[in-house]
């Protein structure tokens, strides 16, 4: 039978995405979601997409008692726990939130998976708990100070993991750094549906580019960086969704506790990431010089070799792939 993989936050974004290449590989997904930042209409996506029906226990992770009911009615073999806030800005207004969500939510999760004997796990952390990094490319050991609320939260599940891992050898956990996640699936039935405006880069170059936005801010002119904008690694959602497979068929051999990056390796500014869109959609996109945001910085990509050298991973889809994929979600997501 096939292993059942419990997705947190399956019907979000990157979760919707690990969901697709976890039945393509042979597992039997299985989501919880409270739908606080995802749609319902994501399940017949993923249905549509998979061909299958994905099981979806509506709930949220930090209620222990819907998530033990949860191991104690499904045969889990293992957690990729993608739920969580992840709006760098709306982090600095509600810390206590981020807290209650990130890291409340890691605590009733890793206490339910103790509970059942369930000790395989994939968390989502991010590149926001190096922070601005002394040197880029960023590797894995080098020194953490996230910028954010969000970023703490992050890092603060990862020391939790890492005691957890230390205080019993029988626990396989991977902590997946990721760096930017664009783009969407290839069929644009699934792809990022951010309520309201978008926080993010991409998705907003897509609302511009749909007249749904009338111009694109571009935040900070004025970084130390070539073009005096931001620099970021942008992945490819789908490149991560293949890493959380490979990450998922490591940890099935190998116990403790895996640090790794899931990034590009390459660097691209705001106004690169600009043109690759005015490529994607094949019009001009307006743009204005607007004000740092807080909690941002300047320069931040990955060195992805221990992902490569302990998965065989690596990213294969490049900044125009992630806007052609984008550009074509948004195309089509209201059909
Ligand atoms: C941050 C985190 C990342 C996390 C993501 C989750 C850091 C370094 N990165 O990404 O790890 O996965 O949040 O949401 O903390 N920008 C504009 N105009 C816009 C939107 C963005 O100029 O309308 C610029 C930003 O200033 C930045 C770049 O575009 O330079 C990317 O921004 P965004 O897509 O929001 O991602 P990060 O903040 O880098």
């Amino acid at each position: 039978m096939a292993d059942t993989v419990l997705v947190t936050g399956g019907a979000g974004y990157v979760g919707s995405h690990i969901v697709v290449e976890l039945a393509n590989a042979g597992y039997s997904p299985l989501i919880i979601d409270n739908f606080a930042t995802s749609l319902p209409s994501m399940l017949p996506r993923l249905r549509r997409v998979t061909d299958r029906t994905i099981p979806c226990v509506v709930g949220d992770v930090r209620d222990l008692a819907v998530i033990k009911r949860l191991f104690a009615e499904h045969s889990i073999t293992a957690v990729i726990h993608c739920a969580g806030l992840k709006s760098v800005g709306e982090g600095e207004q509600k810390p206590v939130a981020y807290y209650d969500n990130n890291v409340g939510g890691a605590i009733a999760l890793v206490e339910a998976m103790a509970d059942a004997n369930v000790k395989r796990l994939i968390f989502s952390s991010s590149a926001a708990v190096y922070g601005q990094p002394d040197r880029n490319p960023v590797t894995e050991d080098a020194p953490l100070r996230p910028a954010s609320v969000y970023g703490r939260t992050k890092r603060t599940v990862e020391q939790m993991l890492e005691d957890v891992s230390s205080s019993d050898a029988g626990w396989s956990i991977g902590l997946l750094r990721y760096f930017n996640p664009a783009g969407a699936h290839p069929s644009a039935q699934i792809g990022e549906a951010p309520s309201g405006t978008p926080n993010n880069l991409v998705p907003m170059l897509a609302q511009v580019a749909a007249a749904s936005a009338p111009e694109i801010a571009v935040c900070g002119d004025d970084w130390d960086t070539p073009d005096g904008t931001g620099v970021r690694d942008y992945v490819h959602v789908m490149d991560l969704a293949v890493g959380h497979v490979a990450a998922m068929q490591y940890l099935a051999r190998v116990p403790g506790s895996t640090t790794l990056n899931l990034g590009s390796g390459r660097g691209h500014s705001v106004l690169e990431v600009v043109a690759a869109f005015e490529r994607a959609c094949g019009k001009p996109i307006a743009r204005r010089a607007a004000p740092r945001r807080p909690g941002d910085v300047a320069s931040c990509y990955a060195d992805p070799s221990r992902a490569q050298d302990v998965l065989g991973w690596r990213a294969a889809r490049d900044l125009d792939a992630i806007c052609a994929d984008a550009w074509r979600w948004q195309t089509n997501r209201h059909r």
